[in-house]
């Protein structure tokens, strides 16, 4: 499922006459099937909000998004986010905060046990299935969260710097966990983060945002299959690309 976003605008108001403050500013962006794309840059950029755009959560008050061809209506099923806190249901367990990611109706009929069990094994929590949240650590709550995104099988994957409150082993760990599910699933993803070395090592392309008002000023293709193997983060590949984002970057925050 493609999706393309046409001169996106948008602006949040602060007081009660003052003048909006620009979030956004004529965003083009076209992510195709299948494809595997970051969005970096400087924080309050407005890269949250433009997430919460393509997700359908906040409506611009620029510019159209098309979703399959289709213009947006709102969130649906077929776009699911993970965000920088994992916010699971405090009150059950791992099984049944990943099993909350499915429709009512396939939850109703018993047919999720297979999918969330399948889920379970693959983050690698089946010792923890009956845990409830407050007893696991950040790092296994954010692996939970990832499951309960991908349980219902959305089409694409939005992701609001998923990894950053987490330590630096457990962050590459989730990584490769993520890299290999959205390759193995064959999912589109789109990953917000100020990490530059995590846009690399696991997008196609990354698209640069300008200081605020956000607007995307430039976009690297990063030449290497998915999903990269965990030495990829220091390669010559990555390192030469890092230094051409950290350079346009720079200069963007340069100029204003
Ligand atoms: N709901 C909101 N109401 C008012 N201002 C907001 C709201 N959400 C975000 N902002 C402001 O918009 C700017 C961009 O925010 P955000 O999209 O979260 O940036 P980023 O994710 O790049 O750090 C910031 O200045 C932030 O304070
Ligand atoms: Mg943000």
């Amino acid at each position: 499922m493609a999706l393309r976003a046409e001169a996106i605008g948008h602006a949040f108001k602060r007081h009660l006459n003052g003048p909006p403050l620009d979030v956004l500013n004529g965003i083009d962006l076209q992510v195709e099937a299948g494809q595997f794309v970051a969005i970096v840059g400087p924080s309050g950029c407005g890269k949250s909000t433009l997430l919460r755009i393509l997700a359908g959560l906040i409506d611009p008050l620029a510019g159209r998004l098309l979703i399959g061809g289709v213009p947006s209506t709102g969130p649906d099923q077929r776009r699911a986010m993970v965000f920088q806190q994992p916010s699971l249901y405090p009150w059950l367990n791992v099984t049944d905060n990943i099993s909350f990611g499915l429709p009512p109706l396939r939850r109703r009929l018993g047919l999720a046990d297979q999918r969330v069990n399948e889920l379970v094994e693959r983050i690698g929590l089946q010792a923890f299935a009956d845990h409830r949240p407050d007893s696991l650590s950040g790092g296994m709550a954010q692996r939970v969260a990832l499951a309960r995104a991908l349980a219902g099988q959305p089409e694409m994957l939005m992701l609001d710097e998923p990894f950053a409150s987490l330590d630096q082993q457990t962050r590459e760990d989730m990584q490769d966990l993520l890299a290999d599910f959205i390759a193995d699933e064959r999912r589109t993803a789109v990953l917000v983060t100020h990490d530059i070395d995590e846009a690399i090592q696991l997008a196609d392309k990354v698209y640069l945002m300008s200081p605020r008002p956000g607007r995307l000023i430039a976009e690297f293709n990063v030449p290497a299959a998915r999903p990269r193997p965990a030495d990829f983060r220091t390669s010559d590949a990555l390192v030469v690309l890092k230094r051409d984002i950290v350079d346009s970057l720079r200069a963007a925050m340069a100029t204003g």
